[in-house]
């Protein structure tokens, strides 16, 4: 996959980085800025934060077991391929062979330490410092638990769990073994996010009153993941509340610096749904006579267009080839099903409208999370309104506006040059350097993502998910 697909996959194009402002910070090292100055209009300044180093300078690499050697855990693990003084993976667990196998070469990993089920791992006696934890959804509370009762630090994928007491269960046992969990909250890590949340801590747009924040599914990633996908089900998985948003629950919850205190939302699955198929349908678009005037056609997202296709194992490089191998998966995977004659139930269209309390006794401040599947464009557009000014961003720039003076400030940074900027806009890498950070100086404060302030942002998700189908406005 080019870059350039990688970022279309992700949903976000040319990407930014700043200093982060977060613990750990005064580890990173500003690199030599990468933006050529673009000419700014008239009185407008830019916000010239500088580029971190996202290497993790530590004594020894500190060693991981990846458990899930899936599409997540690979990005994990290419962190030590591009800084082994930082991190080794020294232990694989994937019932996938193929996955299994490609990991555990890729980083010479010893055949003792070559599992398949995650619970293998264990039956070792404690061999890293850590466990990535990136199995599918309901394969995260079991694997954690268990890592952290045998002594390991985790790095561990969203959904922390798929219900609150799973979630809470999991901060319990991490406080009873003295044990670091890290979720994989990454847009906390992208220098976007980090450079928005210096400007709201520096106070430059006062208090924050309210925040609009949109996310963007796209058309064809809600078809492939969340109609046709792994995350289809919101019963096997998590209400795409969390399975999508919990990153924005807990990036509003961290702009904001305030707990939630209730929470309503509407919502349905209102389009991919058997009532809308064309005339023609089949249950395959293989087989379907109004394949070519379906955007969601499997035949486009995957065959033309070559979209996604890190879920299909062993493709050949030829074209030709490679696409006899696509239509395969088609013909036999859930990928190759037409979008409306899925066994999917997760909402289309999801509006959580969110309550703050107010800093010392002043009024509360409200946010509202849009989470969209009909868009031709990714990323996050995000819109926060201060007392003393306001921001308007789209996750590759912001724009601060100072009521008073009128003065723009423009967060604008080209961040192509920075090592791993395609995995969510740098925050895939972040996460992986300050993990380490911690894990090796036994600190959480390296980590913005802790399991406490992120069980909390699930619980906000959860509890939206009650307010939508109770038509309810629920209490934290
Ligand atoms: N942080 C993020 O932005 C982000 C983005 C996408 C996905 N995720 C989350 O990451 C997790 C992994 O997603 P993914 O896209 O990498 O999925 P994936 O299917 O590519 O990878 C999961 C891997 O786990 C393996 N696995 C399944 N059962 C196993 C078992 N019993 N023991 C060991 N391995 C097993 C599978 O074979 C697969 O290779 C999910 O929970 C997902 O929700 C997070």
């Amino acid at each position: 996959m080019t870059r350039k697909e990688f970022l279309q996959t992700l949903g976000i194009g040319a990407a930014t980085i700043a200093i982060s402002n977060l613990p750990g910070a005064s580890l990173v090292q500003a690199a030599e800025a990468a933006t050529p100055e673009k000419p700014l209009p008239k009185n407008t300044e830019r916000l010239a934060f500088g580029l971190p180093d996202q290497e993790a300078k530590v004594l020894r690499p500190v060693t991981a077991i990846v458990i899930g050697a899936g599409s997540r855990g690979s990005v994990y693990a290419s962190y030590s391929g591009q800084y082994p003084k930082a991190l080794k993976i020294v232990g694989v667990a994937d019932i996938n062979a193929v996955r299994r196998e490609q990991m555990a070469q890729e980083y010479n990993i010893a055949p003792e330490h070559r599992f398949s089920d995650w619970s293998e791992v264990f039956r070792l006696p404690k061999f890293a410092d850590a466990v990535i934890i990136a199995t599918p959804d309901n394969l995260h509370y079991k694997p954690c638990m268990q890592a952290l009762a045998a002594g390991y630090d985790v790095l561990l994928e969203k959904p922390i769990a798929q219900t609150a007491k799973e979630c809470t269960d999991i901060l319990h046992q991490a406080r009873k073994y003295g044990r670091l969990v890290g979720v994989c909250h990454v847009l906390r890590y992208a220098p976007y996010f980090r450079a928005l949340k210096r400007v709201i801590d520096e106070g430059r747009v006062g208090d924050i009153v309210s925040i609009q924040h949109l996310e963007p599914v796209r058309f064809h990633h809600m078809a492939h993941s969340y109609v046709r996908g792994n995350w289809h089900s919101s019963k096997q998985t998590t209400p795409i509340i969390i399975a999508k948003a919990c990153h924005d629950l807990d990036i509003v919850r961290w702009l904001l610096g305030k707990p939630c205190k209730r929470v309503s939302a509407f919502g349905s699955l209102s389009f991919f749904t058997r009532k809308n198929e064309p005339q023609g349908a089949a249950d395959r678009c293989f087989d379907c006579a109004a394949e070519k005037q379906c955007p969601f056609s499997a035949l486009k997202i995957y065959i033309r267009e070559h979209r996604y296709l890190y879920v299909f194992d062993a493709l050949p490089k030829d074209r030709a080839a490679k696409d006899a191998k696509i239509a395969e998966y088609l013909r036999t995977t859930d990928y190759g099903r037409c979008v409306f004659r899925c066994q999917n139930d997760q909402c289309d269209h999801y509006v959580c409208n969110l309550e703050f309390e107010g800093a010392d006794g002043a009024a509360a401040s409200t946010a509202s999370l849009q989470v969209e599947a009909l868009t031709s464009y990714g990323g996050r557009k995000t819109r926060i309104m201060g007392t003393k000014g306001d921001i308007v961003g789209d996750m590759q720039t912001f724009t601060l506006t100072d009521f008073l003076t009128g003065k723009k400030y423009v967060w604008d940074e080209d961040i192509s040059k920075l090592p791993g900027y395609e995995g969510h806009a740098g925050g895939d890498w972040g996460i992986v350097k300050d993990f380490v950070l911690a894990v090796a100086h036994q600190d959480e404060k390296y980590l913005s993502s802790t399991i406490d302030v992120s069980v909390e942002s699930h619980v906000m998700g959860f509890r939206a998910e009650q307010a939508r189908l109770k038509s309810k406005i629920v209490n934290m």
